[in-house]
Parts: C-alpha cells; sequence; structure tokens
C-alpha cells in the first residue's frame, strides 16, 4: 500500500497528534498529496516547519471551511481535529466543535468513497474501571468526552445502516498520548512533557498524593502507527489506542530523572479535585487482531525520546505555567 499519489485530508493537521502524522506520511511517502485544515487553536505553525502541501486555516465549525472541502476530491481523510481542551465547559462550543463537525465528514468521506480514521477518546470511559474496554463503561465524566462518546454513537448508526462500509470507518480511542510535537498544547500537555520541562530547569516535581495513580500512556508514534494501518487494514470499527499497560505518576518522576541525569524528589500535595481517574488502561486486544497495531514503545523509550526532542528543539522553552 502507498500514500504516493494520494489525496489526503488531515484535521488538526498542525497540531500535536496531527502534525506528527503528516511528518511520518511524507517522510514514507513523499509524493502524498495533504491538505491540513486547522483552526490554529492549539495548531501551531513550529509544528509544520517543512510541511510541503496545503494549509488551509479554517474552521469545521464554518460554512466556508466546510464549502472548500467539499469541492475536494479526497483518497483518505484522517480527522484529528478538535477542541482538546477537557476544562472547557461551554457545551455548545465543544458539541458544534467536535460533534457537528463530525456529521459532516461522515458524509464527505461517503462521497468520496474515501476511509476516515477519527480520534476519540479514552475520556468516553469517564471513571469507569479499568482495563477499559470497547461498549464496556462508557460514561464520560465532561463534555469534551461526551462530544468524542457521541461521535462513536455516530459511528455505530452509521455501521446500523451500513453494516459492512465499503470504504474503512474507524474511531480510535487514544489514552494518554505523550512525544514530540505537544508543547503548543500549553496546559493541556500530557504530564510527561510538563514535567520533563520543569525538572531540567531544576523544579521540584509536584504531583497529587500520592503519586500511585495510574495512567495509560501511549507514544505518539504508535497513535500515528494505529492511524495508518487503520487507514489500510480493511476492517471498520472503534478501538482503543493505547499501549496496553498502566503506569504510575510516581514511575513517570522516576524515568525522567534517569533520563535527565536529575535527582528530584517528589512534592506530593491535596488532590483537589472531586472527579479523579485513578486508573485507565486500554484493552488493545481488538486493536491488534483487527487492525494489526502493535505498540512499539515503553514508557521508557518513549520518554527518552521526548526528551531528546526537547533537547533539540526546545532547548530554552521554558516550563508550562
Ligand atoms: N493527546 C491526547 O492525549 C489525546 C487523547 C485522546 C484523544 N485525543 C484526540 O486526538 C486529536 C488530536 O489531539 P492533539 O492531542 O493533537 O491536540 P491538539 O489540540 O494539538 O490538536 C487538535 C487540533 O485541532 C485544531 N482545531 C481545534 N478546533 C478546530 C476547529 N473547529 N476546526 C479546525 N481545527 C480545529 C487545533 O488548532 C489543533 O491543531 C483530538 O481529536 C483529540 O481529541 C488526544
Amino acid at each position: 500500500m502507498t500514500f504516493n499519489g494520494k489525496k489526503i485530508l488531515i484535521t488538526g493537521g498542525a497540531g500535536f497528534i496531527g502534525s506528527n502524522l503528516v511528518k511520518t506520511i511524507l517522510q514514507e511517502w513523499p509524493d502524498a498529496e495533504i491538505l491540513i485544515l486547522d483552526a490554529f487553536v492549539n495548531g501551531h505553525f513550529k509544528n509544520l516547519i517543512g510541511f510541503k502541501g496545503e494549509l488551509f486555516a479554517g474552521d469545521l465549525t464554518d460554512d466556508k471551511s466546510l464549502n472548500l472541502l467539499k469541492a475536494r476530491p479526497f483518497d483518505f481523510i484522517f480527522h484529528q481535529g478538535a477542541i482538546t481542551d477537557t476544562t472547557i465547559h461551554n457545551q455548545k462550543k465543544m458539541i458544534e466543535a467536535n460533534t457537528n463537525s463530525f456529521s459532516f465528514l461522515l458524509d464527505l468521506a461517503e462521497k468520496n468513497h474515501a476511509p476516515l480514521i477519527y480520534a476519540s477518546s479514552a475520556a468516553v470511559y469517564g471513571n469507569s474501571p479499568a482495563p477499559n474496554r470497547v461498549g464496556v463503561g462508557e460514561i464520560p465524566e465532561n463534555i469534551y468526552g461526551y462530544s468524542k462518546y457521541l461521535m462513536d454513537e455516530m459511528t455505530r448508526a452509521y455501521f446500523k445502516r451500513n453494516p459492512k462500509p465499503e470504504h474503512p470507518l474507524v474511531g480510535l480511542r487514544y489514552f494518554n498520548v505523550y512525544g514530540p510535537g505537544e508543547y503548543y498544547k500549553g496546559k493541556m500537555a500530557s504530564m510527561i512533557l510538563q514535567l520533563a520541562l520543569k525538572m531540567r530547569r531544576d523544579i521540584t516535581p509536584r504531583l497529587f498524593k500520592f503519586g500511585d495513580q495510574r495512567r495509560d500512556f501511549v507514544f505518539v508514534d504508535d497513535v500515528v502507527q494505529a492511524n495508518l494501518k487503520a487507514a489500510t487494514a480493511n476492517a471498520s470499527g472503534i478501538f482503543n489506542v493505547g499501549s496496553g499497560v498502566s503506569r504510575t505518576f510516581n514511575e513517570i518522576v522516576a524515568i525522567l530523572n534517569d533520563t535527565l541525569g536529575t535527582t528530584h524528589f517528589i512534592e506530593y500535595f491535596d488532590n483537589p479535585y472531586t472527579f479523579y481517574q485513578n486508573n485507565t488502561c486500554a484493552d488493545i486486544r481488538e486493536t491488534k487482531e483487527k487492525l494489526g497495531y502493535f505498540p512499539q514503545y515503553s514508557l521508557e523509550k518513549g520518554i527518552q525520546k521526548t526528551v531528546e526532542w526537547l533537547e533539540t528543539s526546545l532547548k530554552d522553552a521554558d516550563p508550562i505555567p
């Protein structure tokens, strides 16, 4: 399978995950014809230095942008664009940007007979106990998670109408993604990046008591791999994308100490949130079986890569306040 000569739409392509996807596609298939649509909410031109393709600064909630997309042919659609700030409580704004726009993209993919791969989220599981399995415990706790849950429900309704879609329609529930390109997410960047930025400036890492909360941290290259596999596996559905392993916040600090060559102790403080997930872990058996997705990065290896990127591309960057 080649993406060379293929017309590819990547929404949110200036963002963290989208720009990594763009880079990987163009490294492996330099003649892929990519159109990025991004509203530059968190997207940043620095994520796209060297990008050769079309960049359209537009909004998924704006008719002018949607009309442009309607007029263009696409062979593949990767949909990463979304409001990703989970602290936004404006329900109308969140649903408009994340959910309403998805209905348009479903139609666009159908019209073009194009595979549509979209970013869902582990936030769909809310505080349900791990391991998290598609179809079980889908009880989002915030409007962001609910906006993604609605996208998955629209996908399920689509499968009811079209039990054997002619072209793949795949929802990928990312868990906690980290890695190069994340800096411009600011306070929404992963804990790994935020701790790394502080610890390398000799700032003591602070964790909620007692740092034993667990997350399934997944390196961004593995998420890119999942997208590419999904586009070509000819298996429609909704799948978890994680590492399949959950690790503690304390472990992140220990690995960062090793990687940065620091010896920080941790300062613990009371968790102010009444709602807080204590453990997430993706059940990725179906993702392996149906998409051929196999994560390649341990937390140690992913953090090593992240720190290398910080030292080469963001040497002078300040910690995120
Ligand atoms: N990073 C994670 O841990 C994670 C976890 C689960 C799901 N996701 C999903 O993955 C996708 C990519 O997330 P990310 O981490 O790269 O975040 P990001 O914020 O860096 O990327 C999202 C991109 O969408 C753009 N955007 C926002 N609203 C838009 C709109 N109305 N029209 C067009 N573009 C718009 C932003 O400018 C940004 O470039 C998102 O859909 C997100 O919900 C991410």
